[in-house]
């Protein structure tokens, strides 16, 4: 960091930090978006079952929205200045089809709750934009959970 932009920070204070802050968690969301379209791509073309037919075709769909999940939070990365991730956190796999949705509704669950901490963190430090794409984002995770607890006839 140059010696300007240091005092820059400085001037800032807390709401520097902040967004310091943020950026780290969004990767952390780039991250797990990434392990998602991983783990959808491979499961909705491995899931075997007649019970699962519709599930396997919604999971797809849920790949194409996690990819546009990740391409739309590298962009809020990109905009508050920070870099978005190369990292993947690993992804998950099982040849059981129970176990398999069974993990994918676990992540669904965990990355709804990033994204409100997420959402909490952007409106603390005043940024309603990325705020708002969080929450179009967090509904169709929350469709995913559905979809997901459907499947395994869990309500
Ligand atoms: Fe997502
Ligand atoms: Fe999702």
């Amino acid at each position: 960091m140059s010696k300007g932009s240091e005092a820059a920070a400085d001037a800032e204070g807390a709401s520097s930090s902040s967004k310091e802050e943020i950026i780290r968690g969004l990767n952390e969301d780039l991250a797990r978006e990434y392990k998602a379209i991983i783990q959808y791509v491979v499961f909705s073309s491995t899931l075997k079952g007649p019970e699962y037919g519709d599930i396997a075709e919604q999971l797809k769909v849920h790949a194409s929205e996690e990819l546009a999940h990740a391409l739309e939070v590298a962009r809020q990365i990109d905009y508050l200045g920070g870099d978005p991730t190369v990292e993947v956190k690993d992804a998950e796999y099982s040849q059981d089809s129970k176990k398999m949705l069974e993990i994918d509704l676990k992540q669904e669950q965990e990355t709804i709750k990033s994204y409100r901490e997420r959402i909490r963190q952007a409106e603390r430090s005043g940024e309603f934009a990325l705020s708002e794409a969080l929450r179009d984002i967090i509904v169709q995770e929350q469709d995913h959970e559905i979809d997901l607890r459907d499947a395994l006839g869990i309500r």
